[in-house]
């Protein structure tokens, strides 16, 4: 595309926009990775994921995209023909779920609405019917890209010691790692997904499993083939700082940088951001008078918003309309929904008057497309980030 002047806002739910701090870091000569500088910075990164994770199980990196993390968290705990249990809340479950049917697993799929998130009470009044205790593992999306629909991953937990069922618990975290909360420690997370591409603020090329002792023991027997995502080689490989095989050095740069921004704003300030955000993106959304995907409001997504457009308008033709003269992307509608949905992703290195200008760019996209709407959104998520910003001076200044 011709030089159309100013950014290009990135405004799809991942990748998200790369920090310059990162970029730069990136850019750096690549080093030796059986040497010792390269020894210290994956010490570096390996331990700082930790916290990002909030675990102090083991994180695997692998160079690759989520849904090798997907494949891995699977191959590594699961035996051909074991049952796992799964939830349809929209399109990333269902691709897991393929991936699942394709390595050779019995994947149940609970079907859903692609409005919702996991129900806790279905998982455990199925897990209860499992007398024989065939189900190997819950495999749970915590933020549905597709949708901006959050499942309650803790009540998850809870409804598995409810039943009293020893599977294990897999947990893809792509859309929500380090923009909603996740707690892979606490809520007894078993194999947690991610990717470099959404809260972490890298390009894609990186992928993650976080896992608990429980999937170490069952991966000593899990039988399923695995070669290029086994976690043995690596979790040995990593006691020294070093890979099996070449990994990709310069993203790691940028992991360390970006792991010391996160650090810098401090984690919690990290997901109150986005908390914030989420907000007034639903505001502008119910003054323009149009439909979120997500039904649920203890479901919201904090990283994005997936919202209807009325019936007769397309998404895409919307979409193009905004990408050509503001020169901002949007996500698409996906699978089911595609055509009548479009998504407006706000997570990662973000901040107010970027979603002052985004919100900007939808509202203006509305008009110029002749879609029937609201007046007032921007208006009211600019009122809502005045809002969240009083409070917090308030309190800086109540704690001073
Ligand atoms: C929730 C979720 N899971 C899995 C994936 C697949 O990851 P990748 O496209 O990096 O393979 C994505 C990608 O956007 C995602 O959002």
């Amino acid at each position: 595309m011709p030089h159309a002047g100013g950014r290009h806002f990135l405004q799809i739910p991942g990748p998200t926009n790369v920090p310059d701090r990162v970029l730069r870091a990136i850019a750096r000569p690549t080093i030796d990775h059986r040497g010792p500088e390269f020894g210290k910075l994956s010490r570096e990164v390996l331990d700082g994921l930790k916290e990002v994770f909030r675990t102090t199980s083991p994180v695997v990196i692998f160079p690759g995209s989520g849904t090798g993390a997907w494949e891995a968290a699977l191959v590594n705990t699961c035996s051909p023909g074991d049952s796992v249990l799964m939830f349809e809340t929209g399109q990333f479950a269902t691709l897991w779920h393929e991936l699942a049917t394709r390595v050779g697993l019995d994947a149940e799929f609970i079907p859903g609405d692609w409005r919702h998130g996991v129900n806790a009470g279905e998982v455990e009044a199925r897990l209860r019917e499992d007398r024989e205790h065939r189900i190997r593992a819950v495999a749970v999306v915590h933020n549905e890209t597709s949708t901006g629909i959050a499942s309650n991953v803790a009540a998850v937990r809870k409804a598995m010691d409810r039943a009293g069922h020893p599977a294990l618990l897999l947990v893809d975290t792509i859309s929500s790692l380090a923009s909603i909360d996740y707690r892979h420690d606490e809520w007894g997370v078993d194999v947690t997904v991610a990717g470099s591409q959404k809260g972490l603020m890298l390009p894609p090329g990186l992928s993650f499993n976080a896992v608990s002792q429980k999937a170490l023991a069952a991966s000593k027997s899990a039988r399923l083939a695995r070669s290029y995502w086994d976690w043995a080689p690596m979790l040995a490989a990593n006691k020294t700082g070093y890979f099996p095989y070449t990994p990709a050095t310069n993203l790691l740069y940028g992991l360390r940088e970006a792991l010391e921004m996160l650090r810098e704003e401090g984690l919690e300030n990290v997901l109150a951001r986005h908390t914030r955000h989420g907000e007034a993106t639903r505001r502008a959304v119910r003054a323009w008078g149009l439909e979120l995907v997500c039904q649920e409001p203890s479901e919201y997504s904090s990283s994005l918003t997936a919202v209807f457009l009325p019936d007769g308008y397309n998404a895409d033709e919307f979409r193009k309309a905004i990408l050509d003269r503001f020169n901002m992307s949007l996500g698409n509608g996906l699978g089911r929904l595609q055509g009548r949905v479009f998504r407006i992703g706000h997570l990662g290195d973000f901040n107010d008057l970027m979603l002052a200008g985004t919100l900007s760019g939808v509202e203006m996209g509305l008009a110029l497309c002749g879609i029937p709407h609201g007046s007032g959104g921007v208006s009211a998520a600019l009122e809502s980030l005045t809002q969240a910003a009083r409070g917090q001076s308030a309190n800086r200044g109540a704690g001073a």
